[in-house]
């Protein structure tokens, strides 16, 4: 399985910092953190001297406690908050002010953590292009890609619902189309199968697994991860290190769970 190797590569070398855990010859860094730190105002410290590095190609699962700053880390990454010293180079380039995070912000899509947080025009359809006409597309050609997105999500009937009235699970596909219409080359998925039923994990499986995009996945849901991720990070003391427990646990039991607390059927 491709998520072995990651780890396989981390224990023989030992290195454990995410940093400098990619041979020589990588592919290109698409995300770089260095030295990050940040706290709330008044509040303790999320993020502690961070460091962290996105490869073209790489799916990483990030898997940590309630709490402990994974989606603290997107938002800086994203520029909706700024990290108190550290620094970011995104695509190559040193990011720092906001017309920096703009350009990152039409590359780069996230998908919230709260869906309610991304949705915010009136009809599916509206919010679907959005996007992409802010993006600077024709209205003929915003259209048409949302209606390819929502096609690839099963929700061709949604386009003239109201976005307010929507299920929770569907809020959270829409979201995703609005995602996914940017035509984004980095994905940042907060917890994106929460509140989705089988069947429509699957299908967000599928389409993950068929996309080629480099992306970080939140989640605490391992079987739907192992389908999706080739490695898995997690957020210690405000650090991000691998959780190289993944490949020891592996061989006791069928599935890759790390060092997280999981129940077996
Ligand atoms: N806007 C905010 N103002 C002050 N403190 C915040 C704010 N947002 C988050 N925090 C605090 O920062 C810490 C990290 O929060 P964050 O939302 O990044 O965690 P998380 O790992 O995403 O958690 P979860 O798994 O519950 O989503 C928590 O202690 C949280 O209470
Ligand atoms: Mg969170």
């Amino acid at each position: 399985m491709p998520w072995i190797s990651a780890f396989e590569y981390a224990k023989a070398t030992g290195v454990m910092n995410t940093h400098t855990a990619h041979p020589a010859d990588s592919p290109a860094a698409l995300i770089r953190l260095q030295d990050i730190c940040f706290a709330y105002p008044g509040g303790k410290v999320v993020l502690d001297h961070l460091d962290f590095t996105l490869r073209k190609g790489d799916r990483i699962g990030l898997v940590a406690p309630n709490g402990s700053g994974k989606t603290t880390l997107f938002h800086i990454i994203m520029g909706l908050i700024r990290p108190d010293a550290g620094h970011i180079e995104i695509f190559g380039r040193a990011v720092k002010e906001e017309k920096d995070f703009v350009a990152v912000r039409q590359r780069i899509g996230m998908l919230f953590q709260d869906a309610d947080d991304q949705l915010f025009s009136p009809t599916v359809l509206e919010d679907v292009a959005f996007g992409p006409l802010n993006m600077g597309k024709s209205k003929d050609e915003a259209i048409s890609v949302s209606r390819r997105v929502l096609a690839r999500l099963g929700l061709e009937a949604f386009e003239n619902r109201i976005t307010y009235k929507l299920s929770g699970g569907e809020k959270r596909l829409v979201a995703l189309a609005t995602v996914l219409s940017m035509e984004p080359e980095v994905l940042l998925l907060d917890e994106p199968t929460s509140g989705l039923d089988e069947r429509t994990k699957q299908r967000l499986k599928d389409i993950l697994r068929t996309l080629d995009l480099s992306y970080i996945l939140i989640s605490h849901e391992f079987d739907f991860m192992a389908d999706t991720v080739t490695a898995f990070y997690t957020l210690r003391d405000g650090k991000i290190v691998i959780d190289s427990d993944l490949h020891h646990h592996e061989h006791a039991h069928s599935h890759p769970l790390g060092r997280q607390p999981h129940d077996h059927p």
